[in-house]
């Protein structure tokens, strides 16, 4: 497995592979892999294989312009030789490990913002967030130069915001999309899942509870305002469960709705402690 830890090494390791007919697909990732993340290096690997053969790159980056001054950048896990241990296990052809002065040069003044997608949902309660993430994506694209890139359905709006930026700028990378990956009691596999008190810990898969009965109520077409009124309620029967939203949005758009006339998406951030937790299901009426 290559690692590289400059934006040059990068830059020539995936010129080399490409010269040499390969296809790359890349795996963005701020660290502390977790098997949510395996299954995406899992995809990324399928997608080179049906391609004809290829290489897959994950990138390791702790992006702080998409933490906001009172977020928990300095708190947020790292384990760079986990990460490695689990990569090579997994497979993977090649680590991009740049530092931030190689990502973020002084004097620097260009940033990616999707407006609309980015301003809404997460991005009311986190102003600023997507437009880091846009700005690290779009450079981690230059950098490696991917044919693909897989993204998780957990972080729903920003895998719909990626898919929309790459649209508007035309950049010439598949997006694929990878189903969440829950652990044994439901929860959503998350970095910041660690971080959670032991009673929250236990408290958290109600996310999951609510979202699974609200999938149901969808699909029996009730009234989307029955729908958010029962998540709240199976919300509340957790105390530690600060609910933060809840939306039922179009699932292609996030657009809001009054009644499904397609797919919809059902978002949930509820805070637990100082750890806030997102998660989300699609749902057919
Ligand atoms: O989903 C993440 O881990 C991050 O937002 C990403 C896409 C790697 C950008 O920093």
């Amino acid at each position: 497995m290559q690692i590289c830890r400059s934006t040059q090494d990068m830059r020539a390791c995936t010129r080399d592979w490409r010269a040499a007919g390969a296809r790359v697909a890349l795996v963005p990732t701020m660290g502390a892999l977790h098997d949510g993340h395996l299954a995406l290096v899992a995809r990324a690997r399928d997608w080179v294989e049906a391609e004809g053969g290829g290489r897959v790159v994950t990138s390791i980056f702790v992006n702080p312009t998409q933490f906001g001054p009172n977020e928990d950048l300095d708190k947020y896990p790292r384990d760079e030789a986990g990460d490695l241990a689990l990569l090579r296990r997994a497979g993977c052809d090649g680590v991009f490990l740049p530092t931030v002065p190689d990502i973020y040069r002084p004097g620097a003044q260009t940033h990616v913002e999707v407006a609309g997608l980015g301003r809404m949902l997460i991005g009311r309660l986190r102003p600023g967030h997507f437009r880091g993430v846009a700005t690290v994506v779009t450079k981690l694209f230059n950098i490696v130069g991917p044919d693909a890139a897989a993204f998780g359905e957990k972080d729903y709006q920003q895998l719909t915001l990626i898919r929309q930026m790459v649209a508007d700028l035309d950049v010439p990378v598949q997006i694929l999309p990878v189903p969440t990956v829950r652990e044994a009691d439901g929860l959503a596999m998350s970095s910041r899942n660690a971080r959670l008190a032991p009673a929250d810990r236990a408290a958290a898969p109600v996310l999951n509870r609510a979202l699974d009965h609200a999938q149901a109520m969808v699909a029996q077409g009730q009234p989307l305002s029955q729908v958010r009124r029962q998540i709240r309620d199976i919300l509340r029967l957790e105390s530690q469960a600060e609910v933060q939203s809840v939306d039922i949005r179009d699932a292609r758009t996030l657009t809001r709705i009054a009644a499904p006339s397609g797919s919809v998406v059902i978002l949930l951030a509820v805070r637990f402690g100082d750890v806030l937790l997102i998660d989300q299901r699609v749902a057919h009426p």
